[in-house]
């Protein structure tokens, strides 16, 4: 065939825009915000832009020459998400919407995107797939711990109420008390008893002394509303909640060890909070062990350490494996309906990590559980308020 010289320039410049036009089609999709990746057939890797190389951890070139679309999605993945495209359910046949899947990173670790996706045809026949996605990591994070606040708000706001009402009968228990105790001072004074009688009446004085002693506590950890960080004896909020439990019922046959550090110095913390914290864990420790067995507390700081280490150790069954992981989550709960909320160590989680501390959890030989807390110590910025006992 004859091709005029007009006819090749016609040709040229035809070729020169088609060039022009891939070229810009190339650099729209590598430029694009959302991961883009497509495959053939046979999951062979075709585009693969740079948003899906931070995503994924791959490197482009990588992606282009080793990855096979099938090890981008953990165990059966990739089949899961051809079904879905495959099916009509989910956008239309051969298309799939707003899908969160799971991709698996180069380093193994899952990560959760959003993925749009599309089988590309030619003449009917599947000829490769091409998805859009973005990390969702971050979105779910904050989704997450939008639903921790939530909880621990309306626990907050239980814990403020309950405490306002142990304030107020605290207040109403208070001048009757102080009126037991002036008279029957009185009257062991003022009056010639004989000895039954005076022994009598120095019991009631010291039950009565007591009783003031506990409402002054609960006075005390009912006190604050408003959370304040301040540095604040971590041995002494330990003391005040045993002091507060350790004459309940539950706790009647139940050894109580303290192996308190005398030296450790004031942690930066929220009193009230932190009195929480130990209350759950020690009545959890306590209903685990059914009123029965030894309760240790202890407190220590290593050498030049900045944390202060708290261990709360009980002599009950311990915490199966399986159940191990969940434990600090809201709700979960193994207690029968009543006794258990599941709420009490996801709130002891939420107010360790607010103070900068961690928390976990550790069975003990031959049984029993232990709760490790670190929570770092107050620095010399923090302390122009007072020391808050
Ligand atoms: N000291 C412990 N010994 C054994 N199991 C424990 C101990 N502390 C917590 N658990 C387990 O953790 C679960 C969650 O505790 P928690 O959040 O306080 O909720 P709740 O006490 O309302 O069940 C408990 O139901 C229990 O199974
Ligand atoms: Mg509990």
């Amino acid at each position: 065939m004859i091709i005029l010289d007009s006819q090749k320039d016609a040709l040229a410049s035809l070729e020169e825009r088609l060039r022009h036009s891939n070229a810009f089609l190339k650099n729209l999709i590598l430029s694009s915000v959302d991961g883009v990746m497509a495959a053939d057939r046979k999951g062979k890797i075709l585009i693969f832009n740079d948003a899906a190389a931070e995503i994924s951890g791959y490197t482009v070139d990588e992606a282009l020459q080793n990855l096979n679309i099938r090890d981008v999605y953990p165990e059966d993945g990739a089949y899961e998400v051809m079904r879905k495209l495959r099916s009509d359910a989910f956008g239309g046949r051969g298309k799939l919407q707003s899908c969160q899947v799971e991709v698996m990173r180069k380093d193994g670790q899952p990560i959760p995107i959003s993925l749009n996706a599309a089988i590309v045809y030619e003449n009917g026949n599947e000829v490769a797939t091409v998805g859009f996605f973005h990390d969702l990591s971050q979105t779910l994070k904050i989704q997450r711990e939008l639903e921790q606040t939530q909880i621990q708000l309306l626990q907050a706001e239980k814990m403020a109420s309950l405490g306002k009402l142990a304030a107020g009968v605290a207040h109403q228990i208070n001048n009757p008390l102080g009126g037991i105790i002036l008279f029957a001072g009185l009257m062991l004074e003022e009056y010639d008893l004989e000895k039954p009688a005076q022994e009598d009446l120095r019991r009631i004085l010291r039950d009565a002394e007591r009783c003031k002693d506990t409402v002054k506590e609960l006075l005390e950890f009912a006190r604050q509303t408003r959370h304040e960080m301040r540095p604040l004896d971590i041995n002494e909020a330990i003391v005040r909640t045993l002091f507060l439990l350790e004459n309940q019922t539950l706790f009647q046959n139940i050894d109580i060890v303290r192996r308190l550090d005398e030296d450790i110095p004031p942690v930066k913390g929220d009193s009230q909070q932190l009195n929480h914290v130990f209350m759950n864990i020690i009545l959890n420790a306590a209903q685990a062990m059914q009123g029965n067995g030894r309760l240790t507390v202890s407190t220590k700081r290593g050498p030049n350490d900045k944390r202060a280490h708290i261990a709360i150790a009980d002599t009950g069954p311990g915490i199966p494996p399986d159940i191990m992981p969940h434990i600090f989550e809201p709700f979960f709960t193994t207690k029968e309906e009543g006794e258990g909320t599941g709420i009490g160590l996801s709130l002891v989680y939420g107010i360790v990590e607010s103070h900068g501390g961690t928390i976990r959890a550790v069975n003990r030989e031959p049984t029993g559980t232990s709760f490790f807390i670190e929570l770092p110590l107050s620095q010399p910025e923090d302390e122009e308020g007072d020391l808050e006992s």
